[in-house]
């Protein structure tokens, strides 16, 4: 049957089929990402003030930036994590990184450095699962290769500061087995290929090795998969800082959790972090212009954002110091307001340069200055990562002092 749409409408529908968030693919609609419809389609709550000034309260310390500029925006269930919490209970924490190359850019350190941040705020223990398997899964990838860039990316999350007396870091290629592949096979029961199918899109032609790994990402979110850290400790609550496309995983694991007996895992959710070009999707690692890497130097940083960083500025100085830039789309804004730690300073600078007193050359000016900084910072971090201290965050051992 044709179609009896208007044309506005059949407009508005392509626009709306436009925006795709899905584990492996970020695109947005003309735009940007609209975050509000995300929202609302994948059925995540807003974090609001309230909730971030109670964090404050809890923790005793000023909330991190990112959730008082709001890079994290949503939540599934955070309130009964800090319900526990107030009561004196404890909890755990739970992120990830699929090892898919071989330097991170500052876009894959936001995660790490926000979950190292909620680890400090509340003495929590972390497991951090590198998903070897995902990427060999996914990408054109060999076994070794996978498992090599999990051992490198280990270094640089690592490098983040995360305590080695809370924190386990495992490779599923290493750490599958045992109760944890016990739990994997639970998950699996509950889950139809039509329910994978509506939550992934894989369609007929895709391998199965596809729909068979949602259980790996699954698992981690259940304390008993990790007896050597949680015995006897089934109910302990679990909290999942990621980026919103991680949630569709998420959602799958907690439809199943309270089916085999678990508790559903809460969490705690980021915005992509903007690509130099401009909002429309999140930085890609094939294109290296796009992002700033943990390995630039400062003379490529310099490079990228004076050549590529999209500018809200007006296009000669006089029309600049008359009309001032537009903040809305101005990238070094965007990234100086994920790493500029200083609201005052922070405020000043947005107020000049909306009114044309500061130029983009000067904003740019003091992006490259945080940016080299704290690339700087990292490098050394890195650096004094040793292979015994991957080994050592990487052995399966209890934590004693992990709730301390
Ligand atoms: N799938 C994620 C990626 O490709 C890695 C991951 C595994 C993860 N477990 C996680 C991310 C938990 C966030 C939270 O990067």
């Amino acid at each position: 049957m044709a179609s009896a749409a208007p044309e506005a409408e059949k407009k508005e529908e392509r626009e709306e089929q436009e925006q795709v968030v899905n584990p492996w693919e970020v695109s947005a609609g003309k735009g940007g990402i609209d975050y509000d419809k995300l929202v609302d389609q994948f059925g995540c709550q807003r974090l609001d003030a309230t909730i971030i000034d109670r964090i404050g309260r809890l923790t005793g310390r000023p909330p991190h930036r990112f959730l008082r500029r709001g890079l994290f925006f949503a939540h599934r269930d955070l309130n009964e994590i800090l319900d526990v919490y107030e009561k004196g209970e404890k909890f755990y924490l739970y992120t990830g990184r699929g090892p898919s190359s071989e330097a991170l850019h500052l876009g894959h350190l936001v995660p790490f450095m926000f979950t190292k941040y909620l680890q400090d705020a509340f003495k929590v223990p972390l497991v951090i699962q590198l998903t070897d398997d995902e990427k060999f899964l996914w990408k054109n990838l060999t076994v070794e290769e996978s498992k090599r860039l999990a051992r490198e990316n280990a270094k640089d999350i690592i490098a983040c500061g995360f305590d080695i007396e809370r924190t386990f870091i495992f490779s599923d290629f290493g750490f599958v087995g045992g109760a944890f592949y016990e739990n994997m096979v639970k998950v699996a029961r509950c889950v139809t290929y039509n329910k994978v199918v509506g939550i992934f899109g894989f369609t007929p032609e895709d391998h199965i090795g596809k729909s068979s790994f949602p259980p790996v990402q699954a698992v981690p979110s259940f304390p008993s998969s990790f007896p050597h850290l949680f015995s006897g400790n089934d109910q302990l609550r679990c909290l999942i800082p990621c980026a919103i496309d991680q949630d569709p995983y998420f959602r799958m694991t907690r439809d199943v959790a309270p089916r085999i007996g678990y508790q559903k895992p809460s969490l705690i959710e980021s915005r992509f972090f903007p690509a130099l070009q401009g909002e429309n999707t999140k930085m890609s690692a094939s294109d290296p212009n796009s992002a700033i890497y943990v390995t630039d130097t400062n003379k490529e940083i310099k490079t990228k954002v004076n050549k590529y960083a999209f500018s809200g500025g007006q296009d000669s100085e006089e029309k600049h110091r008359k009309l001032g830039a537009n903040l809305e789309v101005d990238v070094p804004i965007k990234w100086l307001n994920f790493f500029l730690e200083d609201d005052d300073e922070l405020e000043n600078i947005k107020k000049e340069y909306k009114e044309g007193k500061l130029l983009t050359g000067e904003v740019k000016q003091i992006l490259i200055t945080v940016l080299s900084e704290m690339v700087e910072r990292h490098k050394i971090a890195r650096a004094l990562v040793t292979e015994k201290m991957v080994d050592a965050y990487m052995a399966r051992r209890p934590l004693p002092n992990m709730f301390g």
